[in-house]
């Protein structure tokens, strides 16, 4: 028996909901291909497209796998191969991809297949070995597929939010690495009370745009006062591009993840494309390499 896959990208925090909020991108991710085997365990055998540890032990696929194995005490093993097409430390969810993927992989290959909620709890605990933290808001979309909203993470509880309505995202991927670690240790431990209302408000305020598509609130909503201020400065010209993204009609902008990835939002795709088209331009003056990707959510 052999399963083939597809483990999209996925953009995490989406400026309100920092560990909270996800969605998952179209035609932008990783392939993974599962054998179930006799020898116990997750036997990794083919990484293509990134220098990635072989051992189970080390690498997120095979911790997710294995701690799924274990869970539901499996009388099998897998064999899995890696695709990787997102870049790791690129923000945009490579190392959910294939935490996700190991165990909506093995999942496949139960007779009594387990819920997307198991999975994403076994899937975060590959993702704490890439970033040193259980988050779920990358593994989460890339199970569930679609917007996701983490409510609480003891007990984990996930839910599905309704689609964004004719949004258009534009990913802009300077080429440079940003690890998770280090993205979570600039961060302060505390915040001030105002900025943690005024995020609040707006993490409310988008959750309740998509129950009741509303544009305005939408737009007003995608903002962040917590975590930008902290991390643009890890990003190349950041203020530039943000700048950029508003003076070509793109109504939100913001980090993806952990960065260095940049995510823009418009309501028509001919703003995402002069958008990306002119921040690849200013970064090729900047003599720094970029990947862009856009699609209709
Ligand atoms: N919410 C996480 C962070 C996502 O921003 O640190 C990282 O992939």
């Amino acid at each position: 028996d052999e399963i083939k896959i597809f483990c999209p990208a996925t953009v995490a925090n989406v400026n309100c909901g920092f560990d909270t909020l996800g969605f998952a991108l179209e035609g932008i991710g990783d392939k993974m291909v599962f054998r179930k085997v006799s020898t116990p365990g997750v036997t990794i055998t083919v990484i293509t497209g990134e220098e990635l540890p072989m051992e189970a032990h080390n690498n997120v696929a095979g911790v997710a796998g294995n701690a799924m194995l274990q869970g539901i005490q499996a009388d099998f093993g897998v064999e899995i191969e890696i695709h990787k097409n997102i870049r790791s430390g690129s923000g945009i969810g490579s190392s959910a991809a294939s935490a996700a993927g190991a165990v909506f992989g093995i999942n496949q290959l139960l007779d009594h297949p387990i819920s997307n909620l198991e999975l994403t709890r076994y899937a975060m605990k590959g993702e704490a070995l890439a970033s040193g933290n259980e988050h779920a808001d990358n593994v989460a979309p890339c199970i569930y597929g679609g917007t996701t909203l983490i409510t609480g993470y003891d007990p984990l509880r996930v839910i599905s939010l309704p689609p964004m309505e004719t949004v258009y995202v534009g990913i802009l991927h300077p080429h440079i690495k940003i690890a998770t670690k280090d993205a979570r240790a600039i961060l302060p431990k505390e915040v001030p009370l105002k900025d943690a209302i005024t995020q609040a408000q707006r993490l409310a305020g988008f959750v309740a745009s998509l129950y009741e598509w509303d544009k305005q609130l939408f737009i007003e909503s995608v903002q962040d006062v917590l975590v930008e201020p902290h991390r643009k400065q890890l990003i190349p010209h950041f203020d530039t591009i943000k700048t950029l993204s508003k003076e070509h009609g793109c109504m939100a902008f913001g980090i993806s993840g952990s960065g260095p990835s940049l995510f823009a939002f418009a309501f028509a795709k001919a703003n995402i494309e002069s958008y990306l088209m002119a921040s690849k331009a200013y970064y090729k003056q900047q003599h720094l390499k970029v990947d862009t990707y856009s699609s209709q959510i």
